[in-house]
C-alpha cells in the first residue's frame, strides 16, 4: 500500500456540476490540486469559467441544467467520448423556498422538487450509467444537515434533502458490484452566495454560528477535503454513506449549556 498516494486524483476526470459558486467552486479547485482534469458544469456557464480559468489547463467549461435530463445525459455522455471516462461526479446544485408548510404552494413544491431530487436523479442516474459501463467511478452529492433536523420554514427543502440520501443509498445498492460507490456530504451551515441573504441579517447569522460545536460559520473551502476523500482511494471501502461537515450541528443539542 502506498500511503502517499492514497487521495491522489492523477489521470482521473471529475466532472462537477455547480461549479460555478460557493461549494461546487472550491470543490472543483480542491480536487484539480490533488491532480484531477476537472470538468467544471454550471447552468451558469460564465461563472464556471471563472473557476476554470483559476484552475488552469487541467479543467474546461460546460453549460448544464441538471433538470433537464436531455441536458445532463449529453453532458455526461460527451466528458466520457471526449476524456475515455468520467471517474469522479460531484453535483451540488440545490434550491430552498423558504416558507411556512401551511404556506407552501403547488408551485414552489414542483420548483424545488426539480432542482433538489429531479435534478439528483438526473446526475446519479446519467453518471452511474456510464461508470457502472467503465465498471468503476465515485459519485457525491450534496445533502444537508436538514436531512436529520429541522426549522420551521424548511420543511419541503429538508425532505428533498433526506429524499437525496435514500437514492444515494439506493443506488450504492445497485451499483456496489459494479465497483462505483455512491455518497452524500451533508453541510452545516456554509458561507456563500447561496447563504449571502442569512449573513445580512446578523441576528439569523450569530444564532447559526452559536448552534453548532465549533461556534463559526464554514467557508466553502472546508468542504473540499470531504469531497476529495470520498473521490479518492482512501474511500475504497466507503460507499452508501452521508458524511457530515457541520462542525458538530448534528451532534450537539445546542440549546443550552448548563451551569456545573
Ligand atoms: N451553503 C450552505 O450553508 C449549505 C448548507 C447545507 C447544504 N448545502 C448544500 O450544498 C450545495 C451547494 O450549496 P452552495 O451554498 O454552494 O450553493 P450556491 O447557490 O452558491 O451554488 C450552487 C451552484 O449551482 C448552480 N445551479 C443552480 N441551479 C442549477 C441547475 N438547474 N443546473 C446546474 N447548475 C445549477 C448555480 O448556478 C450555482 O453555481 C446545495 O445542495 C446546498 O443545499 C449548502
Amino acid at each position: 500500500m502506498n500511503y502517499e498516494q492514497l487521495f491522489r486524483l492523477d489521470n482521473r476526470t471529475a466532472v462537477v456540476i455547480g461549479a460555478g459558486s460557493g461549494i461546487g467552486q472550491s470543490v472543483a479547485k480542491g480536487l484539480a490540486a490533488h491532480g484531477a482534469f476537472v470538468v467544471c458544469a454550471d447552468v451558469k456557464p460564465e461563472l464556471a469559467e471563472i473557476t476554470a480559468r483559476e484552475i488552469g489547463e487541467h479543467a474546461e467549461v460546460r453549460a448544464v441544467d441538471v433538470t433537464q435530463t436531455e441536458s445532463v445525459k449529453a453532458l455526461f455522455q460527451s466528458v466520457a467520448a471526449e476524456r475515455g471516462s468520467v471517474d469522479i461526479a460531484v453535483a451540488t446544485p440545490a434550491i430552498n423556498v423558504r416558507k411556512q408548510l401551511l404556506d407552501y404552494t403547488d408551485e414552489d413544491f414542483d420548483r424545488v422538487i426539480a432542482v433538489n431530487l429531479k435534478g439528483t436523479l438526473a446526475v446519479l442516474r446519467e453518471a452511474g450509467q456510464i461508470m457502472a459501463a467503465q465498471g468503476r467511478g465515485s459519485i457525491i452529492v450534496f445533502s444537508s444537515i436538514r436531512s436529520l433536523v429541522v426549522e420551521p420554514g424548511q420543511g419541503v427543502y429538508a425532505a428533498t434533502k433526506s429524499g437525496m440520501v435514500q437514492m444515494v443509498r439506493a443506488l450504492a445498492a445497485e451499483l456496489g458490484q459494479k465497483g462505483v460507490r455512491v455518497n452524500a456530504v451533508a453541510p452545516g451551515v456554509v458561507d456563500t452566495p447561496l447563504t449571502r441573504p442569512i449573513k445580512d441579517k446578523p441576528d439569523w447569522y450569530n444564532a447559526y454560528a452559536d448552534r453548532n460545536a465549533l461556534k463559526r460559520w464554514a467557508s466553502s473551502d472546508e468542504m473540499a477535503g470531504a469531497v476529495i476523500f470520498l473521490a479518492s482511494d482512501a474511500a475504497s471501502y466507503v460507499t452508501g454513506t452521508v458524511l457530515f461537515v457541520d462542525g458538530g450541528w448534528t451532534a450537539v443539542d445546542g440549546r443550552f449549556t448548563p451551569p456545573l
